[in-house]
């Protein structure tokens, strides 16, 4: 249910706009109060009395309405709200927002909000599809934005493809995940991801096969039960989740700094895959080939971010949980590691080639803390991240 909750909701202009009002009549009839914005282009579409009919509000349109400013301003409009949908959010309107543009009232709403924000985009096949678009949709993901679909199917302009506004009842179920009360609401929790690159020369670097998968999954996981979720990652080809806050890196100095950065935090879960070493001296220019002669390089140690953060004083957080991947007495030196890194939970998995465990889906871990350990039974890397989460959140007492 969305009983208590408000949404404001912004109709930019397209086809799909007319399911803009059976949306509104779902997310009332759910208990929620819709405060609907509309684009220019939206009004050629629906009317703002149809609109305002529906959501039994008024509607807003234009930036400079100074009845509005003097009853509402947009800043606090762009307030009021426990969650900012777009839907449909034309190609148009998605490049505003990724450009940071503040042009009309919709995307001034878009700049000045602080509330989290979910878009569900609706334009033709070969728009959705441009290189222009996708790197909107890249930056907009990186920003924190919720996107939902669109869906591939039929479209009103006679071609098919991917770009269709996905049905109504999903968007009201992903509105309802969005502001569930989940028990981490208000924790700010960590987590590290992905491998590192650690950089050669200006175009060389020395990387790892971590695909993100695991990291990606419990961000994923705290988020949905309600954490405000910051994700340091390596440049991982896992996509990056959505409705977190996304920090990308490309080395361990540079996720150790992302981390120190990001602190305080309620709890850390350290699942990046770091490089041990780094070229103590990266060249500043493309080494050259020169026949006859190889180059050496030379290895400094790269910090352990881990070890560091559960070494700290006020600033430690209260759960930091650790990785290790072994291929032999698993148990034995995950415990180890446990008390060498100074952390509370190590979760240990065996990553010989045989168990097809590094790079596929699925996993198998023991879950090292004081108490012992404690192996869990193989299953797919988000249920893995789903368990995490809630022991996390049962070790928070949350
Ligand atoms: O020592 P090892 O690499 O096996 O430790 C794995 C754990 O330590 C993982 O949780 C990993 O994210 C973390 N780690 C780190 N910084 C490093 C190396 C590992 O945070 N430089």
């Amino acid at each position: 249910m969305l009983s208590g909750k408000r949404i404001l909701l912004i109709i930019s202009g397209g086809i799909a706009a007319y399911k803009a009002l059976e949306l509104i009549r779902r997310l009332r009839e759910r208990g929620a109060a819709v405060t609907p914005v509309l684009t220019s282009s939206a009004r050629e579409f629906v009317t703002p009395l149809s609109v305002s009919a529906l959501a039994g509000e008024k509607v807003y349109t234009d930036l400079f309405d100074l009845t509005d400013e003097a009853e509402m301003g947009h800043i606090q409009l762009s307030r009021v709200a426990d969650l900012v949908l777009v839907a449909p959010a034309t190609a148009d309107l998605m490049a505003k927002m990724a450009q940071g543009s503040a042009s009309d009232l919709a995307s001034t709403l878009l700049l000045a909000t602080d509330t989290p924000v979910m878009i569900a985009p609706a334009m033709n096949v070969r728009m959705w599809e441009h290189p222009a678009t996708q790197r909107n949709l890249d930056t907009l993901k990186r920003d924190g934005i919720t996107v939902i679909g669109p869906d591939e199917g039929d479209m009103a302009c006679g071609e098919y493809g991917r770009g269709r506004l996905v049905e109504v009842p999903q968007i009201v179920a992903a509105v309802e995940r969005a502001l569930a009360d989940g028990p981490l609401k208000g924790r700010r929790v960590l987590v590290t991801s992905g491998p590192t690159h650690e950089p050669i020369d200006p175009v060389r670097y020395i990387a790892n096969r971590s695909s993100g998968a695991q990291g990606t999954a419990i961000a994923e996981a705290l988020r949905d039960l309600g954490a405000e979720v910051v994700f340091v990652t390596g440049p991982a080809e896992k996509a990056r989740p959505t409705g977190v806050e996304v920090i990308e890196v490309e080395s361990a100095l540079e996720m150790r700094a992302a981390v120190l950065g990001a602190l305080p935090v309620a709890v850390g879960v350290f699942a990046a895959a770091v490089a041990d070493w780094r070229v103590a001296q990266a060249s500043g220019s493309k080494i050259k080939k020169q026949a006859g002669r190889l180059p050496v390089l030379e290895f400094a140690e790269n910090p352990d971010i881990l070890a560091e953060v559960s070494a700290l004083g006020d600033e430690r957080p209260g759960l930091v949980v650790g990785f290790a991947a072994e291929t032999d007495d698993v148990v034995a030196n995950a415990t180890a590691k446990r008390w060498r890194k100074g952390c509370d939970w190590i979760l240990a998995n065996d990553v010989s080639p045989a168990t097809g465990i590094m790079g596929g889906s699925e996993n198998a871990v023991v879950l090292i803390s004081e108490a012992g350990a404690e192996p869990w039974p193989r299953m797919d890397k988000r249920a893995v991240a789903e368990r995490l989460a809630a022991r996390i959140a049962e070790a928070l007492g949350a």
